[in-house]
């Protein structure tokens, strides 16, 4: 099938979903669903579940039961979006081709909204009618794991505490495997729990996650001194700006591509390990990183 095209008929079935799992409420306090659908619905690139929805796929057909789980990632990636926008953190004031969050609405309504999100993604695992109980529990491990105190939020203390600072390459990589790899690979192994894959299958997708999570970022550094605000829909130069340590910071435009690369090369020789037809994941893979470049 064609890239392009199953990208897009993913992002369609999602934003189906979002929709119906985020409605507009008549409620007095309906401004908090307005504000969160504002920065869940019509944006992204919903890299995430579209890479739960493959795994899953990939493993054993057409995985319905996937949808509602991919939606649960994005609402937790959708919420540190909001968060890391902040003034108190990034201060940016675009986001998803359209003014971020606490720019459209008041300050405070931007935290409880990632506070919403965050816990709404549990919810919506949680009454989820089409997985079993075991799945369930196996999903919310690994969602409250990676997206918690060892994993994505440690990534952005640390990113935060690491402004103006000249870090080693070692502690930029786990801050870059934490803020984003940890997600990345959670979505891939949520694709494996829907999919039922066998622990030495789950082992190898786990590994290849964390190499394109990693690429991911490393790639991200780069657009922001190499994209356009318009192409790349949120601010750039936001790193330049706050003194973050970056690959860019650390070893320049050209090296960081090339690393980025090099993790892209070894994930998908990771995938080749497989008995399973791995070309779709391959080419998302290749699509995270190499159009980037
Ligand atoms: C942005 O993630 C934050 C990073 C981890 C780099 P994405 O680039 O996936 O953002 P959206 O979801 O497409 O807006
Ligand atoms: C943020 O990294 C990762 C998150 C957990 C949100 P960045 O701060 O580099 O993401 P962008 O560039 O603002 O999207
Ligand atoms: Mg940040
Ligand atoms: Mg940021
Ligand atoms: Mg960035």
């Amino acid at each position: 099938m064609d890239l392009a095209q199953y990208i897009i008929s993913k992002n369609v079935l999602i934003e189906k979903r979002l929709n119906e799992l985020v409605p507009e409420r008549d409620v007095p306090y309906r401004s908090l669903f307005t504000a969160a659908r504002y920065s869940l619905l019509g944006g992204g690139k919903r890299l995430r579940p579209i890479l739960t929805l493959a795994t899953a796929e990939m493993l054993g057909g057409n995985h319905d039961s996937a949808i509602t789980p991919a939606c649960a990632l994005e609402m937790i990636h959708t919420y540190s979006l909001i968060h890391d926008d902040l003034p108190c953190m990034d201060d940016d004031d675009f986001r998803r081709g359209k003014p971020s969050l606490h720019r459209a609405f008041p300050e405070g309504h931007a935290v409880l909204t990632g506070d919403f999100l965050l816990t709404h993604a549990f919810d919506v695992l949680v009454n989820d009618c089409s997985l079993s109980s075991e799945k369930k529990v196996r999903l919310i491990s690994i969602l409250s794991r990676s997206s918690g105190g060892d994993g994505m939020i440690a990534g952005q203390v640390m990113d935060l505490e690491s402004e103006g600072q000249l870090i080693d390459l070692s502690t930029l990589r786990f801050i870059h495997n934490s803020k984003t790899g940890a997600m990345i690979t959670a979505a891939i192994e949520f694709g494996c729990i829907v999919g039922d894959a066998t622990e030495k299958h789950s082992s190898i997708l786990r590994d290849f996650g964390r190499n394109i999570g990693l690429a991911f970022q490393i790639m991200d550094d780069v657009l922001d001194v190499t994209a356009s605000k318009q192409k790349h829909g949120k601010d750039i130069a936001s790193d330049v700006t706050n003194a973050k340590a970056t690959y860019v910071t650390l070893m320049g435009v050209e090296k960081s591509q090339e690393m980025a690369y090099n993790l892209l090369q070894e994930g998908v020789q990771q995938l080749k390990q497989l008995p399973l037809d791995v070309s779709l994941l391959t080419r998302l893979a290749e699509s995270l990183v190499i159009p980037r470049i």
